[in-house]
Parts: C-alpha cells; structure tokens; sequence
C-alpha cells in the first residue's frame, strides 16, 4: 500500500473521519512495509488519531514534488499530443458545441492546469479535474484561480466521473496515476463507468511495472524529492502498477463498447524559475565553502611556490574524473537546450536524473584519486576538506532553503509552460463506431 492512500478516509456523506495512526502504522508492518510503518509512526497524531491538518499539509508537499515530476515528464505535453485529434474530431462533427475533458484522480491538477494555460488542445475546451481527496482539489482551485486558468476542480469519485460529465458524447477522461492506486478487480468498474456515461474517448496514464521502471523511479525519487512519503510512494507505484494485460483486460470488460490499445511515450524536462534559483543557490554554497581551501592552498603556495607541481598534480587527477562526469553532463545540457522533446527526454532520463543521484559518489571518487596521486599530507587534507564541503552543500541548502518550506502549503505561483507546437498522434481508447 503508499502510505498516501492510507492517510484520509471519508464516511458515505463524504465527510472526514479520524484516522488512527497506530492502525496505518500496524496496516503498513504487517503488509512488510515497515519503512513506511515507521514514516507513518512519525507523524503527527492527538490521542493516538493523525493530525488532520498535519496530513492535509504533508499531502500538498507531496504532490507539489509529484508536480515536478509530472512537468519534467512533460505529463501535459503528452496528454496533448494524444488525446489532440480526438478533440480535434468532436470539434470539427459540432463546431458550436464545447468539448469537454476530465481529468480524474487529478492531484493538484498539473494536467488540467497545464492545458489550460498552453491552450494546446484549441478553442471550445472545457477543462475539468476530479480528485477523491477534497483537500487536493481546493488546493488545484487555488493554483488555477492564482493563475487565473479556465479550468475547474471537484471533489468527486473516479468511479462516478459523472460530476464533471454532463455529455459523455463530447467528453474524453483522462488520468495519470490513478489506476495502480485501484485494486486489479475494480478496474473494469472504473471503464464501466465511462462507458456508462457514453464519452467520446478515455486515455489513462500509469507507469509501465517492470525492474526498470521500479530502478527509475527509484533514482528519480531520491535525485529528486525529499518527502520520505514522496520517495517511499514513488518506488512502490512503479512496483504495483498494473502490467498492460490486466489493464487491456479491464478494459475489454468494464467497456467493451471501446477500442482500447496500450501505447508507451515519454516526456521532458521544463525548466522553471525555481530550478534556475536552486541552481544559484548551490553555486553561491560551493563557491562560500571552497573559499578556506583555495586560501589555506594559495597561502602555502606563497610560501612554498615549488609546490606548485604538487597541487597541479592533484588538480590534474582530480579532472581526470570530474572531466568526463562534468562533459556528459554539459553534453545532456546541450541537448537539452537544442534538440526535439523526445531527444531532451532521453538525455534528462538516461544522464541528468541518474548522474545527479551519483553525484555524491563522483565527487568522493575524485576526492579519492586526488589524495593517492598528490602523495602531499597537505593537499591531501586541502582535498578532504573540498570534498567535504561539496557534499554539505545539499544538507546546508536544504537546512538553509528547503526544510522550512517544506512545512508549509503549496506554491502561489506556477510559471507558465511554454507553448509549443508538436506532432499528435492518434492513439485514445475510441469509442467503436
Ligand atoms: C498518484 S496521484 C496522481 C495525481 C495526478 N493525476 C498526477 O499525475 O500528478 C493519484 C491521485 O488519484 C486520486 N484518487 C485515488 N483514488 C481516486 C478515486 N477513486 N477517485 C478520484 N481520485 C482518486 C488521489 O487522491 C491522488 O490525488
């Protein structure tokens, strides 16, 4: 189980009902999580029962990081490009009627918002978000109406998407992330429920279950977020996700009306204005902190200039290694900035998400390899302590920048994503004709 599906619960009136921590804790223990156990221990409870505006804060700082995932693999991008000539057909059969897409299971709403402000799917489009926790989706209201976005956001049940459906003719329903928090027996519940409704098409987004995907989300979990809960339910959703057959099979059930396929896709890094201040801050900590060494080695350079070659000895070792880390880095940087989004995907997934969990490692070997070739006690502790300071810089920064934001809610303002223009397959599950 992710510990976030375990932390609400609601009564048939839908309203909130206490949630008692050592009963999640004990849940998670006995199903072997016991890591999550203990992140569940953790939390803040009154009289044995979870602080509900504790969880309620917790789950916003989780699907804010969960936001920076979905923009880096550029989530509404790829629900543009493949939902794009579905839209595209029920505008041009009723160009006077609205067409209408719902997200369902749709967190703080990245997607919904995201075509929103791009206005990739064309005029005539009505956006909608659905999400089961009513605390999400106020969160989503607020970001939209920050951003003043026409969009919606509801509180309502994927199993009874008609709360945003009013015509399921001129609606498509999408989601991302949804299906593995549903058992594998109520999945054909979940399309019946579409079908029901008659829309135009559905197209759901999960991760793809393999050993791959799991070591990925492992990598880009911990490269990239810092909730505990964050990591632990990011690995754990690419481990339960459900396999193509089982999801193809609960279609072919629930809406057998449909023509469903499975397509794999991928997305890309946008940059924001976060990112590029991040990137500040952890230069201006590095430069601060290799300050004492650069002095301490340009002191006794003065003194003993024949030194010289000892420390250009080091310096040279040391590149050795930090070179072609430093160039492979620049190179994804580069392709990055100039090529196609599926080229920029390939570089942030395969050198940019798992070359920053390396880091650490990086810059200890380097480090390492400095000290055995200087042969110098003094270089060797001048390395030491460089070393040393490279690898505070991220605990300082998040002590610093991070930790306090970390407690509160989530951000105000979100940049706008760049409009641009893309290819768009057709690939939605349609209904048969
Ligand atoms: C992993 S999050 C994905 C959020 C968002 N779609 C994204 O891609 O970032 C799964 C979301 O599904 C919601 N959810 C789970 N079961 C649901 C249901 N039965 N109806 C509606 N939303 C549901 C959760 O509250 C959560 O926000």
């Amino acid at each position: 189980m992710e510990i976030t599906d375990l932390l609400w619960a609601f009564d048939g009136a839908g309203d909130r009902q206490d949630v008692a921590r050592d009963e999640v804790a004990g849940r998670l223990a006995r199903l072997g999580q016991r890591r999550a156990a203990r992140i569940v221990r953790r939390l803040p409870a009154t009289g044995g029962v979870l602080d509900a505006a504790a969880v309620d804060a917790l789950a916003l700082r989780v699907h804010c990081e969960l936001l920076r995932l979905a923009e880096e693999l550029l989530l509404g991008r790829r629900v543009a490009d493949h939902i794009g000539p579905v839209v595209q057909r029920l505008r041009r059969e009723r160009p006077t009627e609205p067409v209408r897409v719902v997200d369902i299971g749709c967190g703080l709403g990245y997607v919904v918002r995201w075509l929103a402000q791009s206005g990739a799917l064309g005029p005539g489009v009505e956006l909608f978000g659905v999400d089961l926790n009513p605390v999400l989706a106020a969160a989503a209201r607020e970001l939209a109406a920050a951003e003043a976005l026409d969009c919606e956001f509801v509180h309502g049940d994927a199993f009874d998407p008609g709360t945003a459906i009013q015509h399921g003719p001129r609606t498509v329903v999408i989601s991302s992330g949804l299906m593995h928090h549903l058992p594998a027996p109520e999945l054909p519940a979940l399309f019946a429920a579409q079908e029901r409704l008659g829309v135009a098409a559905f197209a759901h987004w999960d991760i793809v279950p393999s050993r791959w995907s799991t070591l990925g989300a492992w990598v880009f979990h911990r490269a990239r977020m810092r909730e505990p809960v964050s990591r632990h339910d990011g690995v754990l959703s690419a481990r339960r996700a459900h396999p193509a057959p089982v999801l193809m099979a609960a279609a072919a059930a629930g809406a057998p009306g449909y023509l469903a396929r499975v397509v794999e896709r991928t997305g890309l890094i946008e940059h924001r204005r976060s990112d590029r201040l991040a990137a500040r801050r952890g230069a201006a900590l590095v430069a601060a902190m290799l300050v004492p060494v650069v002095l301490a080695c340009l002191v006794d350079l003065a003194a003993h200039p024949s030194r010289l070659t000892v420390y250009a000895r080091t310096g040279v070792a040391m590149l050795q290694v930090y070179g072609p880390y430093a160039a492979l880095v620049l190179l994804a940087l580069l392709f990055y900035t100039l090529l196609g989004w599926r080229q920029r995907y390939l570089a942030a997934a395969a050198i940019l998400g798992p070359f920053t969990l390396i880091r650490p490692a990086v810059v200890v070997a380097g480090g390492a390899f400095g000290v055995h070739t200087s042969r110098d006690p003094l270089a060797a502790v001048l390395v030491g302590l460089a070393v040393v300071a490279v690898l505070a810089v991220e605990p300082v920064a998040d002590r610093v920048w991070y930790c306090a934001a970390r407690t509160a809610g989530p951000p105000t303002r979100v940049k706008r994503p760049v409009r641009r223009r893309h290819p768009v397959p057709p690939d939605v599950a349609r209904r048969r004709r």
